[in-house]
């Protein structure tokens, strides 16, 4: 079955990440249904949060996990629905935004944030992101047997002057890389973020699709982070250990960075172009 060509394609040079909700008093169902016959353009992502998907269950879907670590508790800030709409440009992501908005009438957006490619695809710290992405099995990875994927996104706030103000090699531990060579650390804490989330290292593995991208506004400046996986498991997985809950080793990101918003869909596959949402039926 045909999945949503965005879902594997690589990190695009911009894209704005959108987040609606149904407009108040629309029913599910016709929010539904105008997806449904909405045209689906290869450079959109649509995802539907728990609330649009009723009591249809959908295997290995679920809500953002509640989840704290000394200081930090993970956000869950459900919509309705979720779009990524990439570009080459800004100017390419607002025109195709205008018309995936225009084909939804009965969604208002409550939330965007733009994102871009900084250099060769590095976090706003200087660090490369995407290296041990799975790319050789990514459809395997990102894909149930039906060509639908679970999304899960994180809007990070950085704390750059935090960042910079440390001594160069605790940056690298920070990360467990070598910010110029991009080498993994042997030598990295545990606390590491590369050692805290090595995807062979759990049981069952836990592999994702990391298509994350740097985000800067009047907000301030960080990371979206946006996972794709066959199931929600494994990013559930992985962010139990980053936040300590498997041996008591809290992430060294949360030392510079934190979560402000969070939450999962389902992208569903498509037919004929248009998304099927057949799963949902009955
Ligand atoms: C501000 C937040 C984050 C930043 C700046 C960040 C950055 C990075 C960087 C620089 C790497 C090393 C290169 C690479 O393999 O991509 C990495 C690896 C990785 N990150 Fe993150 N990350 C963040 C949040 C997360 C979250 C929330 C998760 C999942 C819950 C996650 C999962 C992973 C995984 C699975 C790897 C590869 C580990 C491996 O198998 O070696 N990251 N990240």
């Amino acid at each position: 079955m045909a999945h949503q060509p965005g879902i594997l394609a690589g990190v695009p040079p911009h894209a704005a990440f959108v987040f609606l909700d149904l407009r108040h008093g629309v029913a599910p169902g016709t929010g539904l249904a105008e997806l449904a016959a909405a045209e689906h353009p290869d450079a959109l992502v649509v995802g539907l949060g728990p609330s649009l998907l009723g009591a249809a269950s959908i295997a290995g879907m679920g809500p953002m996990p509640a989840l704290t670590a000394p200081g930090v508790a993970i956000p869950s800030t459900p919509t309705d629905l979720f779009l990524r709409i990439a570009g080459a440009d800004p100017g390419e992501v607002l025109h195709c935004e205008r018309a995936v908005l225009a084909s939804l009438p009965s969604f208002e957006v409550v939330d965007r944030v733009d994102g871009f490619m900084y250099a060769d695809s590095r976090d706003l710290s200087g660090y490369v992101d995407g290296t041990e992405n799975p790319e050789d099995r990514a459809a395997e990875v990102a894909l149930a047997p039906d060509g639908s994927s679970v999304l899960a996104i994180q809007r990070w706030v950085h704390d750059l002057d935090a960042f910079y103000a440390m001594p160069r090699v605790r940056q690298d531990h920070t990360f467990g890389r070598d910010r110029d060579t991009n080498e993994e650390l042997d030598d990295a804490p545990a606390t590491a973020h590369v050692k805290r989330t090595a995807q062979e290292g759990f049981a069952p593995e836990a592999f994702v699709i990391r298509r994350s991208m740097p985000w800067r506004d009047a907000r301030g400046a960080g990371l979206v982070f946006l996972a794709f996986g066959a199931t929600l498991a494994p990013f559930e997985a992985q962010l139990r250990r980053m936040t300590g809950h498997d041996d008591g080793q809290v992430d060294a990101l949360f030392g510079f960075t934190r979560p402000v918003t969070g939450a999962t869909y389902w992208c569903p596959p498509l037919a004929g172009g248009r998304l099927d949402l057949r799963a949902l039926e009955g």
